[in-house]
């Protein structure tokens, strides 16, 4: 048998943040993400023939070169996954990755990096026949789940919801859903400029900051906040409120990053440019009734987001004022993402 299998897949920026988990990578909280247009991952897997007696035989290649970091992190996943997907201890597999964006630029790449190579396997694991009856994109959620929380809310256009929450039926903590609720035409187009303030690699990791959430003395209320937050931003997304929009945005943004600072021991991935940035966007929007707001991941970036029907105003004000605080004026402009592409799928028997 022969087999190719290849997908481009995005990453996405959380509105409502996922920060502290337990379990088997379960959520201690709901969140709400947008799929990302511009930040994508491709991976291929070719299927072969085994030459060792290893338990799981893989190559893997980034940008064409091996990478010996990020294939620890592959053979954990695939390791894991083994018990879930009988293949792998069947068949050689090699592994090819690249990103669209630089992976030096300080943005995350793990929700991108391992959807693409989830999906890549949920697709082998369907056409060898051994493919759970469930629907598809929910089987690789949970898949990517295991790899990374933020993953398992890559696979759907526009918007997803990962983590079990009333307010949206059918929400698991096992895997992410689309947001299947009807929402304002501006939040149909939102625009989603990453601003590259710092692009050296992160002082702590994700994993530490999440396990840092569970001796947190604020954790209980940040995880019923972010609850709450859930049902009040697709609430304000549904009638096109930006006000309250921009509000829960932000904050969000900045409580995720005051998690870090009140943790024991505490630390903080923003840097100084990342606070004039925010407080410009906010005096901006004071000023010129913009509908203009920020959010931020677990680093000093800043994502500027905006309705489409803004681009000219916005877009000024950002060359203008903004982009002389990123590192050598590098911004990624981007947008709402339409989800996951097949790139390649070859097999013969
Ligand atoms: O998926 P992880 O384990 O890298 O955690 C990501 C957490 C945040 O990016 C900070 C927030 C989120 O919900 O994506």
């Amino acid at each position: 048998m022969t087999a190719k299998v290849a997908w481009r897949s995005p990453s996405n920026i959380a509105f409502i943040k996922y920060w502290g988990k337990h379990g088997v990578q379960l959520p201690k909280n709901p969140s709400l993400s947008m799929t990302l247009s511009k930040c994508f991952t491709d991976t291929s897997i070719v299927l072969g023939e085994k030459r060792t007696k290893k338990n799981i035989e893989f190559t893997f290649k980034f940008n064409s070169k091996e990478n010996k970091k990020f294939s620890e992190r592959i053979e954990e996943y695939l390791n894991q996954v083994s018990g879930q997907l009988s293949f792998l201890n069947h068949y050689r597999l090699e592994i090819s990755s690249e990103n669209s964006f630089p992976h030096s630029a300080g943005i995350a790449s793990s929700a991108s990096a391992l959807s693409a190579l989830a999906l890549c396997l949920g697709t082998i694991e369907q056409r060898l026949g051994t493919a759970f009856k469930e629907d598809f994109y929910r089987r690789v959620s949970e898949l990517a789940r295991l790899g990374s929380g933020s993953a398992s809310r890559s696979l759907f256009a526009e918007y997803s919801v990962w983590g079990q929450t009333e307010h949206i039926y059918g929400s698991s903590d096992n895997f992410a859903v689309d947001l299947k609720v009807p929402i304002h035409p501006d939040f149909k187009c939102l625009r989603d400029i990453i601003l590259l303030v710092d692009s050296t690699e992160k002082k702590v990791s994700s994993s530490v900051g999440h396990g840092l959430m569970n001796n947190h003395p604020y954790a209980l209320t940040r995880f019923s906040e972010a609850g709450k937050n859930l049902k009040e931003i697709i609430a304000s997304m549904r009638s096109g409120d930006f006000d309250k929009f921009a509000f829960i945005l932000e904050h969000e943004a900045l409580s995720l990053h005051a998690m870090m600072m009140t943790a024991n021991p505490w630390y903080t991935l923003l840097s100084s440019n990342s606070l004039v940035i925010m407080q410009k966007i906010k005096e901006f929007r004071e000023k010129t009734k913009s509908k203009i707001s920020f959010t931020l991941d677990a680093g000093p970036n800043v994502h500027v987001i905006y309705p489409a029907e803004e681009e000219k105003k916005v877009q000024t004000f950002i060359e203008s004022e903004l982009v002389p605080l990123c590192v050598d004026n590098k911004y990624i402009v981007g947008s709402i993402g339409r989800g996951p592409e097949m790139l390649v799928d070859e097999f013969t028997r």
